[in-house]
């Protein structure tokens, strides 16, 4: 069956075809009307006159409404004043549905508004772009990992502990029994870092984040790499890499679609690698010097990861943070005590943290006391702690937020048009 779809239109010009779609706009004249069809791939200008089409379409003009489902068949043209650069002369045109009064018209809407009417809102030009450029860092994570023999491991949804701290657990009731929702695939995917060598999981996860800020959902997709034998340094090798061939393949395939978000594209090409890295002790010592009265030991707020990463134009890495205030599974510094060998990657423009991670606690006795100064048993860790205990190995991942690279790359002001139906703290419709 051959198909036709507007993005491809420069392999049909001079061809008559049929396209479907639906009425993005129309403008009517006496003798001519214009209508622009969307199909999901892009926009066309199709142009209807008394001379080339049949009479029963031409006066569809009469009825049509915006986004009405149509189908359009007509000679396509190379028309570089058109949008997207052809139009199609049609000589038939058949209503397949009309449409209602459509909720969303050429005036500003408020964000509420917009968001409740989010299935709708998807088919509108800034959010197909964003939409489209998700998917294209989704295919370039993907990608990177298959091609570098990692293995997908896929993790569980409903977990029986927590990874990343109890403050923004899920619960839900397993039978009886209390579940969590996954806050990250991490501990599974160090059983198969010990099992493939190299693994990753990418699925979504949760978390009950009760504040309202523009880098925070409740329900986010996360990519977790895990690897066998690599230490900390190893692991900023590929978190670096990684973004980077990201930025390279968005920059290579969503030109049309970051020029539709009028994304300031420079600031995207200039990114090199290395990225720069820094220890938290010199990250504080950034923000004293900008006037900021922040203590060794406390964490990092959104304001403070925008000052730091304000001195580059590539995303900084932060090594080696505060034990207190890091999750329990991280290594302690060889060399203090006091610290571990975590990562961050804090991305430019404001965009605040990517990606978190670490190299892994291997000793066995050193981890159990982190449990235990958690307030959590050994026993709701007892599997992970096989790990521990049956061929040990030094080993090291990191989990990157797909939202947050999407909403940095896209230039937008806030993380809920990242993802098809954002979950927050109060936006569970549609
Ligand atoms: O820093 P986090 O909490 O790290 C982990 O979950 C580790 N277990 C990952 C690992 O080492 N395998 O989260 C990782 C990333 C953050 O850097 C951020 O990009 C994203 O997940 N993230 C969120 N994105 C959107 N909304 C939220 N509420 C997020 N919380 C974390
Ligand atoms: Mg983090």
């Amino acid at each position: 069956m051959k198909e036709h779809f507007i993005q491809k239109a420069k392999e049909f010009v001079g061809e008559t075809v049929t396209l479907k779609g639906w009425a993005y706009s129309v403008r009517k004249g006496g003798k001519i009307w214009f209508l622009l069809l969307r199909d999901g791939t892009g926009i066309m200008q199709c142009v209807v006159t008394q001379t080339d089409a049949d009479e029963a379409s031409f006066d569809i003009k009469n009825v049509i409404t915006q986004e009405s489902s149509v189908k359009v068949t007509g000679l396509v043209k190379a028309e570089p004043r058109s949008p997207g650069g052809y139009e199609m002369l049609v000589h038939s045109l058949e209503l397949v549905a009309l449409a209602e009064e459509y909720p969303i018209s050429k005036k500003e809407h408020g964000v509420d508004y917009l968001m409740d009417n989010r299935h709708l809102w998807l088919r509108s030009k800034r959010q197909h772009a964003i939409i489209r450029i998700r998917h294209t860092i989704i295919k370039a994570i993907r990608d990177y990992f298959d091609e570098r023999d990692f293995t997908l491991l896929d993790t569980p949804i409903f977990q029986k502990a927590a990874t990343e701290g109890t403050a923004t657990l899920f619960a839900t009731d397993y039978f009886g029994e209390k579940a969590y929702l996954t806050q990250s695939g991490q501990l599974y995917g160090e059983a198969g870092a010990a099992a493939f060598g190299k693994i990753y999981c990418f699925g979504p996860t949760f978390r009950a984040e009760k504040s309202k800020t523009r880098r925070h959902l409740t329900e986010f997709w996360m990519v977790e790499p895990e690897m066998a034998f690599y230490d900390l340094d190893m692991n900023m090798d590929v978190a670096e890499d990684f973004v980077f061939y990201i930025i390279s393949q968005v920059l290579k395939y969503r030109r049309v679609e970051l020029e539709t978000l009028e994304r300031d594209i420079k600031k995207l090409e200039a990114i090199q690698i290395p990225f720069p890295r820094i220890s938290y002790t010199e990250a504080v010592k950034i923000l004293n010097d900008n006037g900021v009265e922040f203590e060794w030991g406390d964490d990092f707020g959104g304001a403070d990861e925008t000052i730091i990463s304000n001195q580059f134009d590539s995303p900084v890495m932060v090594h080696r943070y505060p034990a207190a205030i890091k999750a329990f599974y991280m290594k302690r510094d060889p060399e203090n005590d006091k610290q571990v060998m975590a990562l961050d990657m804090l991305a430019p423009e404001g965009y605040g943290e990517i990606i978190g991670g670490s190299q892994r606690e291997d000793d066995l006795t050193a981890i159990i006391d982190r449990i235990k100064a958690d307030g959590a048993t050994e026993e709701d860790y007892n599997w992970y702690l096989d790990l521990r205990r049956y061929g040990s190995f030094p080993h090291s991942g990191f989990g990157l937020g797909v939202e947050r690279v999407v909403s940095w790359l896209c230039g937008l002001q806030h993380i809920r048009e990242t993802i098809p139906f954002p979950r927050t703290i109060s936006r569970l419709n549609p």
